[in-house]
Parts: C-alpha cells; structure tokens; sequence
C-alpha cells in the first residue's frame, strides 16, 4: 500500500548572542545563582532577536540540513506564541526571509506548539504536501518582566527548525498526544501589550502530571514501553519538572535532552533546541524511538513518539 508518512530529514537552530548568566541577575534583583540553579537547573540564557529573524535563521540551516533548497519546500508552519505583530503572521515574514513555497501559517499552542506542528504537518503531508518546514522560535524576554524575579530567570529566546518529507515506505510518526485543559488558562497567561504572569507552583504541578499522562498516553498508542525509546526530549521549563516526570515514566536522565541550563525557558522553540543538541552530539541513531513532551499556557499538552531515519 503506498502511504504518506513523514520523516525528518534535517534541523537547525538560532540562539541570539547576548548571554544572560545567574549573576547577571544576582547583580540586578533579589534572586542568586544557588536559587535558581538548585530550583531550575537553568545557569545561562540568550537574549535578543525577533520571533521572525531567529525563526529564519534556524529554518535556512534545517534545509541546508536536510540538502535541500528554499524553493523545494511547499508549506512552512511557524509554532509561536510571540509574534512579531498581531498581523500578518510571523510566518509570513519568515516566507519572505527564507523564500519557501508554497502556504505558511502561525499555531500558538504556547510551549507545547513545536509537537501542535508536528503532528499538523504530518497531517498535511498524508494530503498532499511533500516538504515541511517546520519551526518552533519564540521570543520570550519581550514579554517577560525583567524585574520580576519569578519569572524573569527562566524566560528567553531562540528558535529551533526540522524539514520532514513525505515517505512512502512507513510513517514515522508512531503515535501521537494532544490535549488542553482552558480552565487552567488563568495560571499562566499574558494580556495583549502586557507581561506573563504565572502560578509558578500550580503549573509546575499540572506540568508533571500531563507529561506523565500524556507520554503513557502515546506509549499506550504506539504498543511501546519505556524501554523501547532511546532519547526522551522534553519541553525545557525546568530541570525538576523533567526529573520528576521522568522518575514517574521509567526514563533515566541518561536517556533524555537537556538544554535547559544553556538555553531556560524558550517555549516552541525548546524541544527542537533540545532535539538539535542530541543529534549534534551523535546521542541519536537510525531507528531510535524519540518521545516528545510539551506542555504550556492553555493548559496545553502534547506528545509523539517519532523514529528518528536520519544516519
Ligand atoms: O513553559 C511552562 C512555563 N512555566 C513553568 O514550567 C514554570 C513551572 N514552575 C516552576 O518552574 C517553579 O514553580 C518556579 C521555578 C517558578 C518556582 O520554584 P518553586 O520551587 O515552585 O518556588 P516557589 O514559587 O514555591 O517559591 C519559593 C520561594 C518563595 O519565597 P518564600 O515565600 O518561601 O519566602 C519565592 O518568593 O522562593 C522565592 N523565589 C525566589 N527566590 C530567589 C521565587 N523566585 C525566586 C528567585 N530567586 N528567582
């Protein structure tokens, strides 16, 4: 039978320069690197950039990854919650930076977009699209109050990006997860012109109990255990979140993507961060099971279990 399946064939990343360490805020506002370390695990972050200009920087490396040329792709979904302007969308912006083909669209499933898109695009692919450029980049800093110590620690910018092509052989998206609770909106919101605000406790709460759901969820799906994945990459909000999750899943740390230490916080653009770095640092191979794990404001989850093609 010939099906539209997906695989990813190529990733990119953009992180901005300026580095913003613990003791740079140690210096400013009432906080220190031991609180932030042992409470986070976050050590460092980057600042600057626009949603579209980090967007299209990781998007043009993902292509060149994946040896192939702006033109050939045919549809580009931006996963953002930071748009550069309330219209048109961000990704039309980064069309014009990149020069893709085809349709681009902007989804806002706060930090659990990147896997939203995921699963969106693989839908498209099985109706006809055969290139997908895919990009998580946010730009959190914007809207982050930087005096305010709850939050301005663990928010900040960048932007990760995959291609995924159609494959006719075998889908590789085994299974997938995805779910919102709106009642929770109010613990994590931000008004139009204004900064987040967060119940730090309450989403860290929800955020362990999703994960955790939500992975069994896409296990249960795919007929896999815990064993059978090689690489666990979770949304990158916080070092105990991922523990405690993973402590309750079975997956050692050994076998899960941190980035969060370089990177806190980038919402959409965390898990491709965080997937980059592994294949980066040769920790992926060609028929690994990889499981993704988002969760955000909304409250929104997401999960996948996705077989990595790439040699
Ligand atoms: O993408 C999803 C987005 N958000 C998240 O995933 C966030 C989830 N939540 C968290 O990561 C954690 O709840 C935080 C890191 C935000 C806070 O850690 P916590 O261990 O839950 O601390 P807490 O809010 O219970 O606060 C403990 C204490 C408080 O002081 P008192 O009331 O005990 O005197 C806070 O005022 O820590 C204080 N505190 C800080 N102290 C030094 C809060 N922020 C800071 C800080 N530096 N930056």
């Amino acid at each position: 039978m010939n099906i539209r399946g997906t695989r990813i064939t190529g990733w990119g990343v953009a992180l901005p320069d300026r580095v913003v360490t613990n003791a740079d805020f140690e210096a400013r506002i009432d906080t220190s690197d031991q609180w932030i370390t042992e409470r986070t695990g976050i050590k460092e972050r980057r600042f600057g950039g626009t949603t579209a200009s980090l967007a299209a920087e990781a998007g043009i490396r993902a292509i060149k990854s994946a040896n192939l040329i702006p033109e050939d792709i045919d549809l580009l979904v931006l996963s953002t919650t930071t748009p550069d302007l309330t219209t048109p969308a961000t990704s039309s912006l980064v069309q014009n930076l990149i020069g893709t083909k085809g349709g681009a669209f902007d989804l806002n499933a706060a930090c659990a977009g990147f896997v939203y898109g995921l699963v969106a695009a693989s839908g498209m692919i099985k109706m006809g699209s055969n290139k997908v450029l895919l990009i998580g980049s946010d730009t959190l800093s914007r809207i982050t109050d930087q005096d305010d110590r709850s939050t301005a620690i663990l928010f900040a910018d960048g932007a990760g990006a995959i291609v995924l092509e159609v494959d006719s052989g075998t889908d590789n998206i085994l299974a997938y997860d995805l779910g919102v609770d709106g009642s929770a909106a109010p613990i994590l919101y931000c008004n139009l012109g204004d900064y987040m605000k967060m119940e730090g406790r309450e989403v860290f709460k929800r955020a362990v109990r999703v994960m955790v759901d939500s992975s069994n969820n896409v296990l249960e799906k795919a007929n896999l255990t815990n064993d059978d994945i090689a690489l666990m990459v979770p949304h990158q909000a916080n070092i105990r979140i991922i523990e405690a999750a993973n402590q309750r899943l079975g997956i050692p740390i050994e076998r899960t993507a941190v980035v969060l230490d370089r990177t806190g916080n980038t919402s959409s653009a965390s898990i491709p961060l965080a997937l980059a770095d592994a294949a980066e640092s040769g920790r992926l191979k060609e028929g690994d099971n990889i499981l993704f794990c988002g969760f955000g404001a909304g409250m929104t989850w997401s999960s996948a279990i996705v077989k990595w093609t790439i040699r």
